[in-house]
């Protein structure tokens, strides 16, 4: 049984999809141990709630200084246990020690195809207004290992999503979510809770 903790900041649609991918069979073999949010009182934790989750707040605010907040951040880490990291909708910096700490145990979901905008100040709805301004025909979504890079890590899966003339950033984030994220999240959890999913010279090798 892999346990996973899913780290959050906000809405949490795609913490519902594993949460459903898990009720209906799509993941196996897996069980989400809880649910960690660097916000307090957003929709994610009701989320968590709802379906019996442990919900966690650890929030940046309540530490005098940056470090502080990421050593108990590991430390809560550690102390859960996982054997996978979740990041879904997860929008705090990822500290070397972290990575470190879960070589190829940590795994996150970015809303566009790597290495398209991408990197750091490309996150949320920020991705979909730079894939709109320069006018690309393709967009999508992309999961990966993450390393002590942003959004560098090795790709597990991507979808691409058709970007419609008409869109509007919000039209797209919702039809990337819908079309490639809730979809390519719960199927990479579900490759590597199966040992289908391995790391070999820094790519993902995928085994049916
Ligand atoms: C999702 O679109 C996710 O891909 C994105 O934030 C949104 C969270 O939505 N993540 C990033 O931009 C990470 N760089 P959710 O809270 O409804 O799952």
């Amino acid at each position: 049984m892999l346990n996973v903790v899913v780290c959050v900041s906000g809405g949490g649609t795609n913490l519902q999809a594993i949460i459903d991918a898990i009720a209906d069979k799509t993941i196996t073999n897996t069980r989400i141990k809880a649910v960690v949010s660097n916000n307090y009182g957003v929709y994610a934790l009701e989320r968590a709630k709802k379906a019996g989750i442990e919900g966690i707040v650890l929030c940046p605010k309540d530490f005098e200084k940056r470090s502080d907040f990421e050593a108990a951040f590991l430390d809560k880490m550690k102390a859960l246990q996982p054997d996978l990291i979740v990041l879904a909708g997860f929008l705090v910096n990822i500290p070397g020690e972290m990575v470190e700490a879960f070589p190829n145990r940590i795994i996150n979901i970015h809303p566009s195809l790597i290495p398209s905008f991408c990197g750091v100040g490309y996150y949320g709805l920020k991705v979909h207004e730079g894939v709109l301004s320069r006018g690309v025909r393709v967009t999508g979504a992309t999961v990966h290992f993450v390393d002590a890079g942003t959004d560098t890590g090795p790709i597990i899966f991507q979808k691409a999503v058709e970007v419609k003339p008409t869109d509007t950033a919000k039209d797209l984030q919702l039809r990337v979510m819908e079309e490639a994220e809730w979809v390519i999240l719960p199927k990479a959890i579900d490759a590597i809770a199966n040992g289908r999913i391995a790391v070999v010279d820094g790519k993902v090798q995928i085994s049916e």
